[in-house]
């Protein structure tokens, strides 16, 4: 005849455990420690003659070990499913329009810049931001004592030899040296990227900027197509009816040298540099000067960026704040 014991191992084994709910019911019912079911046979074997009691033992404690086991294998497999499910999320919340993201403003005006250039024919090509002291400085034309190397304080990297020590680039126009060793002229492109400068940091500068470097070099090229090419980004970035001022201006890496300001909110704003490459460059990167000639440019995006938008303090670009991101 089956008793208790054995009624009590047929509902275990059946009891549905579909839920943390139904687990936490199981355990109270069976192996709670005041009213469990099992609990409760334990206590019954006080009552037992002698002579019965080690079998009953053996048999409640069976019963215990098979309670356990069923409920340790229910719970991990409720937690393997629950896993399986992904993170729980609650349906019945009123749908949300998720923030829209939005290119930041530098970033912007960069997309914009380089797609003009691409019109214009300027293929884009990108350089390290570590670069080599002869890179950025002795290939461009900077003798080693230069007064000018001041103008250009940076940073320079504690690890690397000391006979070409290397250095956060100043500006992007290493990136004319690196293109003119690597291909023949004609050459078209633009680098665009990261410099950095050891400068004290005000509203108008940072010791990070954004610049891009236009090069041109073929048999012949003249100011005048420097000049158009301006004219044309100008004209494209700002509006048909910008007004540009070239003025003379010194870089040891172009002879004449001419610097570009742009007129907008009642003064002239200064937005890049540019002249016709120096012979001493074409040699350093191995072209032959007698045969060749080119123009060179180098422009700040954050100075565009800000004529672009109206914004008057450098700093608002690095700070992250969404109250200035929203707004673009
Ligand atoms: N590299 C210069 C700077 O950062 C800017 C510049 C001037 C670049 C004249 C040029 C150039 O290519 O021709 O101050």
């Amino acid at each position: 005849m089956p008793d208790r014991i054995d009624e009590l191992h047929e509902e275990i084994e059946a009891a549905p455990i579909e839920s943390a709910d139904d687990a936490e019911a199981f355990r109270i019912r069976y192996l709670g420690r005041k009213q469990g079911a099992i609990t409760n046979l334990f206590q019954q074997i006080g009552d037992l003659p002698p002579e019965e009691r080690p079998t009953f033992g053996q048999r409640v404690n069976a019963l215990k070990q098979a309670a356990e086991e069923r409920l340790e294998a229910a719970t991990a497999r409720l937690e393997r499913e629950a896993q399986a499910r992904g993170p729980s999320i609650d349906l019945t919340l009123p749908g949300r329009t998720p923030a829209r993201g939005s290119l930041h403003p530098l970033t912007h005006t960069l997309h914009e810049i380089l797609r003009i250039l691409r019109r214009l024919g300027f293929e884009t090509y990108e350089g390290p931001e570590i670069e080599t002291d002869w890179h950025n400085f002795t290939a461009l034309n900077f003798p080693p004592d230069h007064p000018a190397r001041d103008m250009q304080d940076t940073f320079f990297l504690q690890d690397a030899p000391t006979d070409d020590p290397a250095v956060l680039r100043t500006h992007t126009s290493p990136g004319q040296i690196r293109v003119m060793q690597a291909n023949e002229p004609p050459l078209r492109i633009a680098v665009p990227g990261r410099v950095y400068r050891n400068e004290a940091i005000s509203y108008k500068s940072f010791c990070l900027f954004h610049q891009v470097e236009l090069l041109y070099v073929d048999e012949g090229v003249s100011m005048a197509q420097l000049k158009q090419v301006l004219f044309s980004l100008a004209r494209a970035l700002f509006g048909a009816d910008v007004k540009l001022r070239f003025r003379p201006s010194y870089f040891p890496f172009t002879e004449p040298s001419a610097e570009v300001d742009v007129w907008g909110d009642g003064e002239w704003m200064e937005i890049l540099g540019c002249g016709m490459v120096h012979p001493n460059v074409f040699r350093a990167a191995g072209v032959d000067p007698e045969r060749y000639s080119g123009y060179a440019v180098g422009m700040g995006i954050e100075r565009m960026t800000m004529l672009r938008y109206g914004i008057d303090d450098i700093r608002v670009l690095y700070e992250n704040d969404v109250r200035f991101l929203d707004q673009f």
